[in-house]
């Protein structure tokens, strides 16, 4: 399943705040509407911003009236502004905006070769989300022996990616390959990515799993009920430090409580290479977020809430980094050769 595509300038998408009820697909046709949707969490998860990040500047090149390379330029930045102040956190989306903007200011050609080059560029990022997600998900796939039970945290899967998935895409590489496995899903709250959009992934894959809420873990760990944990991330930093959804830490910190792996997989495009953990910016979010169940409110009125929606955990906490380019430890220099190896960036 293609989470993203494009057709003559126009970005079809799912709605992700209607899944598991309903599948709908949106046409963004300008980088506006594609701002608001992922402000909106219609589309969400750090491969897939990187992908509509790409698709909005590609937008804004199809759709450009510009005369010159510079006015084309100026419309890039604009869109880049735009796209950059959506969401903070994951850095997919970053990496995106800085890797076209780069290409459109070093290509040095005509105007009409440029558009012409700059939305092949696009249109190949995307390609390219799916074909490491798939790479890194058979990379994985090594790491899970039959029996396992698996547990993973928010959504990680093809809805998060332009294909494939990556902590969902190696369950799934494990299964297709016939290891007898099982997932143990948590809700994750607030927004429940893990309730409504991983058990609708599993399911549809007939991968056997249970749906938790989020303060099960602990139990189920000393129970001796999970043998491993796998989650996704929204930006690696050089440091080591994953940054992911809301509550990842909290399983870090148990999983080395009760001694089972910790893996975290993500492509190369995840790692920022630039920022420290003092200033990576954790995207605080709508305080109804927790107020409210399914539109409902839950609390009494007039009081504090904190919702932030990622959180930090530090590589003394995580087994192995799960990429593209192979399975490495966490520890900066093998971050750095991961990146030096890779290529474009
Ligand atoms: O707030 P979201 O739903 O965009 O957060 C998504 C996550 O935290 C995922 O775990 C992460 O992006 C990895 S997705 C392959």
């Amino acid at each position: 399943m293609k989470t993203i595509r494009w057709k003559d300038g126009v970005v079809i998408t799912v709605d992700q705040t209607l899944l598991p009820h309903r599948l709908v697909h949106l046409k963004l046709r300008t980088p506006n509407q594609i701002a608001k949707a992922i402000k909106n969490m219609k589309i969400r998860g750090a491969p897939l911003l990187g992908a509509a990040a790409a698709l909005a500047l590609a937008q804004t090149v199809y759709k450009s009236k510009a005369k010159s390379r510079a006015s084309l330029l100026k419309e890039l930045q604009k869109t880049a502004v735009l796209i950059k102040t959506t969401r903070p956190t994951a850095v997919n989306l970053f990496n995106s905006v800085d890797a076209v903007l780069k290409m459109a200011e070093e290509h040095p050609c005509s105007l009409k070769e440029l558009r012409r080059y700059l939305i092949k560029k696009c249109l190949e990022l995307i390609a390219e989300d799916a074909k490491v997600n798939r790479a890194l998900s058979l990379h994985g796939a090594e790491l899970i022996d039959t029996g396992d039970t698996v547990l993973t945290h928010c959504n990680a899967g093809e809805l998060a990616t332009v294909e494939y998935g990556t902590a969902l895409g190696v369950i799934a590489a494990a299964h297709r390959r016939g290891k007898n496995i099982r997932v143990i899903a948590t809700e994750t709250r607030p927004l429940l990515q893990g309730a409504r959009l991983t058990a609708y992934e599993l399911k549809r894959k007939r991968i056997p799993f249970a749906l938790i809420t989020d303060n099960m873990v602990g139990y189920l760990m000393a129970q001796g009920i999970i043998d491993k944990v796998l989650v996704g991330a929204d930006r690696i930093l050089m440091s080591g430090h994953v940054i992911n959804k809301i509550g990842t830490y909290t399983i870090a910190v148990l999983a080395k409580e009760h001694g089972i792996p910790f893996y975290v997989a993500a492509p190369t495009t995840t790692i920022d290479s630039e920022n420290s953990v003092e200033e990576v910016v954790i995207e605080e979010r709508n305080p109804k977020e927790v107020l409210e169940l399914g539109g409902l409110r839950i609390a009494p009125k007039g009081i504090k809430t904190f919702n932030p929606a990622f959180d930090i955990t530090p590589p003394h906490l995580v087994s192995a980094l799960i990429t593209e380019k192979g399975v490495i430890e966490v520890k900066p220099p093998k971050i750095r050769a991961l990146l030096d190896a890779s290529d474009g960036r």
